[in-house]
Order: structure tokens, then C-alpha cells, then sequence
């Protein structure tokens, strides 16, 4: 069950999801973080910031709806609480690195890569597609221009041996062109995909759930939107439309099954979020039911499945 992303060996395919597990110490009560393939951090941004007002979730019946605005201590607290001790269990680190413009992107990796704990880092994801920006503001993953300027400046500050993912929206006309935008500035794999924005109507007062009025819905609810965009952009790399990288599956996962669905569409890993709110061992918990499904299936390597609903017959 070992994954090779884009020259990173991981021992499992199994990762969390960005903002899911906050940095990794809660969850550790429950499961050795060490276990996952990878651990992905909440996104960072270079100062602390506080998120938007309150209430900042809600539940539905097939999901969740987020608004925190990417709260967070800042980059050099982060380094210094969350990745020290995330390398001082031996956890192999995924840094979701953000950014209010894209210089801003570029130092938060510059600071992650040059700090003592860069060895633990196996990747940057550049998350370029929180929806939860102030009020029209810029979603990045929502323009190629942006995306593509983001990417290129933090490739500039991410050593070779460190792959550099891009995470993308789902609330595009054409997933295909944003991937050809950041693969275009040096992308080595992406992961698909953010939350979907949403609003929740109070059924007492009859306004909005969020003080933000909109969030990101995730949970079974996106799915199939995630096996969607999965496997539109990974049949334009099969029909050499845009290069071929690794693909990262985030969206709704809960089980094996719904792993393996996403690993057919095109996946090579799987990040495993909202479910982790109800059981904090589901990322490896559903690594461990893929791994018995493959087995029954007679299946030795996860690559042999991984785009397997593009082949014909
Ligand atoms: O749904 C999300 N919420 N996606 C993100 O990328 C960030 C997060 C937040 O902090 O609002």
C-alpha cells in the first residue's frame, strides 16, 4: 500500500485532511499519527489570524458546512509548537500553506522549509481554494492567472526532494484549466478538492446558519463531486492534455469502498477529513478496510487500481 508522490515514498495512502485534525495532537490520543502516510496540517498563513465570527459550522444531514476563515497562530508559532512536535513523533508532514496574496504563500514556505523541522515536511499543499475569504474576496484556485502566479512563487522557495501539491476548488467552470495552470508553474501533484460553498438556513429564525452567511460544505454530500473533478482532470492527463502527476482524493470519504472510488477515478492517495469529526482513527481506519477490499479483489498494489474506471471493457 506504499505511494510514491512525485518522488516521496509513503508508507500508506492514507492522509488527512487539511483543517480536519487541527495539528495532529488531539487525534493522537486516538491513533499513532505516525500511522498515516502523511499528516496534513490546518492551513497556515504568515501572521496569526483570529477567522470569522461565530457560529462558524453547521450540520446537515449529508454533510458539514464550514466557515473559520483560516484561523490559525501564524506561521512562526506553527513552527514552533505544531511542526516540532509533529517531528518529534515521527509523523511525515504535509504543510497546507495560504496566503492573502501571493507573496504571502511564498514566505509561509519559505519559513516551513528553512525552519530545523524541514525534515519532516513530505510535502507543501498549496491551498489556493478556501472558499471562506472576506467578502468577494480572491479564491484564488477560482482564476488561472492567480493560480498560477501563487504556484510560481512558492516553487521558488520549496527545495528540490519536497513535492509541491495544489489544492483545488470544486466551484469552477473547468477544474481542467486551473490543473493546467498550476502544472504549468511547477505543480507536482494536486489535490482534489476543497469544500463546495454552501449556505445553511436557520429553520427558527429564517437567516443564515454562519455569521460569514457562506461556507464550505464537505462530507458524503461532495463525493461524487470530488470523484468528478478526479476524473475529468485525470482523463485530460490520460489524453496528454495536461501532464501527468499524482493525483490527491479529499471529499467525502468515510469508508474503504469510498476510497477505492476515488482511487478508480484517478487517486493515488486519499485524504480523510469531515469523517475523522466522528471517529478520530477513520484515516487509518479506512486505510486498513482498502487495504482488505484490495486483497479480496486479489489486488497486490493500490497503482494497479488507481485510474482503473478510464480503462474500456
Ligand atoms: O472549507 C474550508 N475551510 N476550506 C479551506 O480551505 C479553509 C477552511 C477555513 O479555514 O475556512
Amino acid at each position: 500500500m506504499s505511494v510514491d508522490l512525485a518522488g516521496v515514498r509513503l508508507p500508506s495512502p492514507m492522509m488527512t485532511a487539511s483543517g480536519c485534525a487541527a495539528n495532529g495532537r488531539e487525534m493522537h490520543r486516538f491513533v499513532d499519527v505516525a500511522e498515516l502516510g502523511a499528516f496534513v496540517t490546518k492551513s497556515v498563513k504568515l501572521g496569526a489570524v483570529s477567522g470569522r465570527g461565530t457560529p462558524r459550522m453547521a450540520e446537515t444531514d449529508s454533510g458539514m458546512l464550514n466557515s473559520i476563515g483560516l484561523q490559525g497562530p501564524g506561521v512562526q508559532a506553527f513552527v514552533e509548537r505544531d511542526l516540532a512536535w509533529l517531528h518529534s513523533v515521527g509523523a511525515r508532514v504535509v504543510v497546507s500553506v495560504a496566503g492573502s496574496t501571493a507573496s504571502e504563500f511564498a514566505a509561509v514556505a519559505r519559513t516551513v522549509c528553512r525552519s530545523p523541522y524541514a525534515s519532516a515536511v513530505a510535502a507543501i499543499e498549496v491551498n489556493i481554494s478556501c472558499p471562506n475569504v472576506a467578502n468577494r474576496g480572491l479564491v484564488f484556485a477560482c482564476d488561472p492567472a492567480s493560480s498560477h502566479k501563487v504556484l510560481t512563487l512558492v516553487r521558488e522557495e520549496v527545495p528540490r526532494g519536497i513535492p509541491m501539491l495544489a489544492k483545488l476548488s470544486p466551484d469552477v467552470t473547468d477544474i481542467t484549466e486551473i490543473a493546467a495552470a498550476v502544472l504549468r508553474a511547477g505543480a507536482h501533484g494536486l489535490t482534489m478538492i476543497n469544500t463546495l460553498l454552501g449556505v445553511v438556513i436557520d429553520p427558527v429564525r429564517l437567516r443564515p446558519h454562519l455569521a460569514g452567511t457562506t461556507g464550505g460544505l464537505s462530507g458524503p454530500a461532495i463525493r461524487p463531486v470530488a470523484v468528478r473533478a478526479i476524473w475529468q482532470v485525470t482523463a485530460a492527463m490520460r489524453d496528454g492534455r495536461i501532464p501527468t502527476v499524482p493525483v490527491v482524493g479529499a471529499g467525502g470519504v468515510r469508508t474503504g469502498a469510498d476510497a477505492l472510488e476515488l482511487v478508480a477515478a484517478g487517486a493515488s492517495a486519499i485524504q480523510v477529513g469531515t469523517a475523522a469529526f466522528n471517529d478520530p482513527t477513520a484515516p487509518v481506519r479506512v486505510g486498513h478496510e482498502l487495504a482488505a477490499d484490495l486483497e479480496r479483489r486479489g489486488i497486490t498494489r493500490l497503482a494497479d487500481v488507481v485510474g482503473i474506471a478510464h480503462d474500456g471493457g
